[in-house]
């Protein structure tokens, strides 16, 4: 057991560490793909109106519950109701099933960044990927490797491991992605990358395309999982959470835009398919990266860059169940972060097996990775999100007027957090289950 609740060193050690969840495979792995199977620019449209809509109210709403009660997520919902705790449980439950798929995408990653240094020289990239995410071994180690650099820079604490792994990696994957970016812009025909970008053909238009924009809003900014619940939990007194979330929302946007100018010039200017899906990164990416001089090193870099966001993204993720046990079973940190590493470790093993060995074995009709990324970003993430703005809006009664000035806005954010917002979520999820 910690014997005081730590606290973040500084207020900007604090929002580092909220881009830093905020910012990770979502933006680069998972946002340039389904913009790339939802028609492009227009999904786009869709995405950025409800970031800069619906979005800031549950995002802040998070943030000041945990800031308010400074307790992880089951003690925050038993502080209401003990009827409530198993809400509270559901936050670390549905942390503990995202990183179970999330860190083998990890694992990919260190894969191809090994690749990449090697040298290793590969033609065809659609039967590389096919054949080493079926392999029964290599992507296990990988995704354990993973889990293990996640865990132990949590296992260290806020101040050393959290934000000690923020304060390096942000950066260093900031100045990467510049590079690669502008790299990208500079080669030929990337203007068709562009138009596909921001030229919206509204004809494409569908409800779908809205279901999985808010599905990959919540993801992205990490809303409904407690992430930021604890985050804020560890806030010392006076930060301004306003700003915070605006930052939030803005660098995660930025950084999302700027992933995608760094991926489709480049797909448009060797020819390629910006709808292949999961596997644009590894498949698509890879294949400009054997055309192009020193495409080992530009591999490396992007891989790299990779890796920078998902750790610091993994780390959040891994920190909602850790704050639980520390705080419910009065345990130490490295206690904590070991039995977590078995349980990850347990769940993820057959995740990862979904590939190969386990190929056969599908739940509604989804392999079991597959599962995971619906049953968490489509039903469980929703569910927490609806819960935490009727918490916020009806129990912790979360008011517009304290932090915003203009009495219309401040109106429009509680009519916001108390109907609108958990009416659309529950719409999405009926949707989403019919
Ligand atoms: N937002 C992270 C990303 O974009 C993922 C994440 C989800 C992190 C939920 C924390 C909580 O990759």
């Amino acid at each position: 057991m910690e014997k005081e609740r730590p606290t973040w060193s500084s207020r900007v050690a604090f929002i580092l560490a909220a881009v830093g969840s905020a910012v990770g495979l979502g933006n680069i792995w998972r946002f340039p793909y389904i913009m790339g199977q939802n028609g492009g620019a227009v999904f786009l449209v869709v995405y950025l109106g409800l970031i800069l809509t619906i979005c800031f109210i549950p995002l802040f709403t998070e943030l000041t519950i945990g800031k308010i009660t400074k307790k992880e997520c089951i003690g925050t919902y038993e502080q209401i109701s003990p009827k409530l705790k198993f809400l509270g449980f559901l936050n670390p439950f549905t942390g503990v099933l995202i990183s179970s798929f999330y860190f083998i995408v990890g694992g990919w990653i260190i894969n191809y960044i090994y690749l990449g240094i090697k040298n290793a020289q590969i033609s065809n990239y659609e039967s590389y990927f096919g054949t080493f995410v079926q392999n029964p071994v290599t992507p296990c180690i990988f995704t354990i490797l993973f889990l293990f650099i996640c865990i132990y820079y949590a296992g260290r604490g806020i101040k050393k491991g959290i934000e000690f792994a923020n304060n390096v990696l942000m950066p260093v994957f900031a100045v990467i992605l510049i590079i690669l970016t502008l790299f990208s812009l500079s080669l030929p025909n990337a203007h068709l990358g562009l138009e596909y970008m921001f030229k919206p053909d509204f004809s494409k238009l569908n409800v779908h395309m809205f279901l999985a924009a808010l599905g990959q809003a919540l993801f992205t900014l990490s809303i409904g999982m407690g992430a930021l619940l604890t985050y804020g939990s560890y806030i010392g007194e006076d930060k301004n959470i306003t700003k915070t979330t605006y930052t939030i929302i803005f660098s995660d946007t930025f950084f999302a835009l700027t992933a995608g100018i760094m991926i489709f010039p480049a797909i448009f200017s060797f020819g390629l398919e910006p709808s292949s899906g999961a596997g644009l990164v590894f498949i698509t990416i890879p294949q400009i990266f054997a055309q192009i001089p020193h495409g080992n090193i530009v591999s490396v870099l992007f891989f790299f860059l990779l890796f920078a966001a998902a750790v610091t993204s993994g780390i959040s993720i891994i920190e909602v169940p850790i704050a639980s046990m520390i705080e419910r079973c009065k345990i130490t940190r490295a206690k904590a972060c070991t039995i977590l590493f078995f349980i990850i470790g347990i769940i993820s093993i057959p995740a990862t097996l979904s590939f190969g060995i386990l190929g056969n074995y599908t739940i509604f009709n989804k392999n079991i990775f597959d599962f995971l990324d619906f049953i968490t970003s489509s039903m469980l993430m929703p569910i927490n999100a609806l819960c935490l703005c009727l918490l916020g809006g009806w129990f912790f009664k979360i008011k517009g007027k304290d932090f915003i000035q203009n009495k219309f806005l401040a109106n429009i954010f509680d009519i916001g957090l108390k109907y609108v917002v958990p009416i659309i979520l529950a719409g999405l999820l009926y949707i989403g289950l019919n």
